[in-house]
């Protein structure tokens, strides 16, 4: 039987990493998963992680299965994080919330309810978006079609094409929408342009699907759901994929939640029946440790403060990070203006190289980032800043 099969293409992401370790040449750079790095580039366990962790392993009492949806106080934690503590959302009980396994996971989840109660509906993704998420929505026999929302010869959204097609999505449809720190590119919408996008969401009756992967890593976490929040109007839906990977730092933990905002108390809980249908025939229930670490955290005035600190001092470096790369290309003689890149927000920086200029920095430097020209600053330390930017004015 297995013989037949030809063999998949690698991951465009992940696959690139997969390369890397086995990649033997000395100076090596690894710029393409989204993971953090800090200053001497470890991926450091947060040390509220740590207490936490410390805390739980004398206060665990069992390692029996979570509900299907998982712990009832991680779901309210994670509520009060996207929302606000005293939103209308949370006081209403408006919004259901299931832990998943990652952000991918509750990307997953959200792509199975679609499949089984709106079997008509497309989701609508931005052009470009994260290569898994088309994959993640086909896998599910979810049609996804993609809407403008990049201007590459302008290095800035591509407001009134993305604005116009929002226009023309119709009702009953899907419309995927990064929170904030869209990725690959790095460019969100403005407060205001928010505004506009939620009325047009009213307007037309297509329903939001957030990607909310990076609450916390553009201005502050509180800032970074100003663009979701337009969307919470009483009587309002919307989906929201959670991911506690990077503002966690908890990768292999693998904890997300995806949370369903529907227009009363009674209609989320039947939601929440049918969220759960979908998790049981996937993988029946969530694993514990991750969300256990998460809600020991947000549920204590005092660790909470100090991942707040931790979350903005990632920030703090990333957009060091950004401003030394970009003054660093200048030193090296690269003439191109890569200014715009200060204008981004998050992880990632939208370079503009080529997939060619990509495939000489990693054959001949041994370089690695995306093909799409997505760079991982929050890799990026000062010691390997002077031979990337080198490398790159040579590719350039
Ligand atoms: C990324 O875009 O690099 C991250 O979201 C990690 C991943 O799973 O691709």
């Amino acid at each position: 039987m297995f013989e037949s099969l030809a063999a998949a293409p690698p991951d465009a992401i992940l696959g690139l990493t997969e390369a890397f370790r086995k990649d033997t040449r000395p100076g090596k750079i690894n710029l393409t998963t989204g993971v953090y790095k800090d200053e001497t580039g470890n991926t450091p366990v947060f040390g509220v992680v740590k207490e936490a962790e410390r805390r739980l392993v004398e206060e665990e009492t069992t390692k029996s299965y979570l509900a299907i949806d998982g712990a009832p106080d991680y779901s309210e934690a994670v509520k009060a994080l996207v929302f606000g503590r005293d939103h209308e959302i949370v006081r209403e009980k408006r919004a259901v919330t299931a832990h998943t396994p990652g952000g991918t996971g509750a990307l997953r989840v959200a792509a199975d309810l679609i499949k089984s109660q709106f079997s008509e509906a497309t989701v609508w993704l931005s052009a470009p978006t994260w290569p898994n998420h088309p994959s993640i929505f086909s896998a599910a026999g979810v049609p996804v079609k993609t809407y403008p929302y990049y201007n590459a010869q302008g290095k800035c959204l591509d407001i009134d094409a993305f604005l116009d097609a929002l226009r023309k999505i119709p009702a009953g449809d899907f419309v995927l929408l990064h929170g904030c720190c869209h990725n690959p590119t790095g460019m969100d919408p403005t407060p205001d342009e928010w505004e506009t996008v939620a009325g047009i969401a009213e307007e037309r009756g297509w329903t939001p699907l957030f990607d909310f992967a990076y609450q916390g890593l553009a201005s502050g976490l509180r800032e970074d759901a100003v663009g979701l929040l337009e969307f919470c109007q009483p009587g309002r839906e919307l989906m929201v994929c959670t991911s506690f990977s990077k503002n966690f730092g908890l990768y292999n933990e693998r904890v997300g939640a995806l949370t369903l905002v529907a227009e009363s108390q009674e209609t989320a809980q039947v939601v929440l029946s049918q969220l759960k249908a979908c998790i049981r025939s996937n993988y029946s229930n969530p694993p514990a440790h991750g969300s256990a670490i998460v809600t020991a955290v947000l549920n204590d005035v005092a660790l909470k403060k100090r991942w707040e600190e931790e979350v903005g001092g990632m920030r703090d470096r990333i957009h060091a990070m950004r401003s030394l790369f970009v003054d660093t290309l200048k030193a090296k003689g690269v003439e191109r203006d890569f200014s715009f890149l200060t204008k981004q927000n998050g992880m990632f920086s939208f370079s503009g190289l080529t997939p060619e200029q990509v495939d000489r920095l990693r054959e001949e430097f041994a370089i690695y980032i995306v093909r799409s020209g997505r760079i991982n600053v929050a890799g990026m330390t000062p010691a390997t800043m002077d031979s990337l930017c080198k490398s790159i004015a040579v590719v350039l």
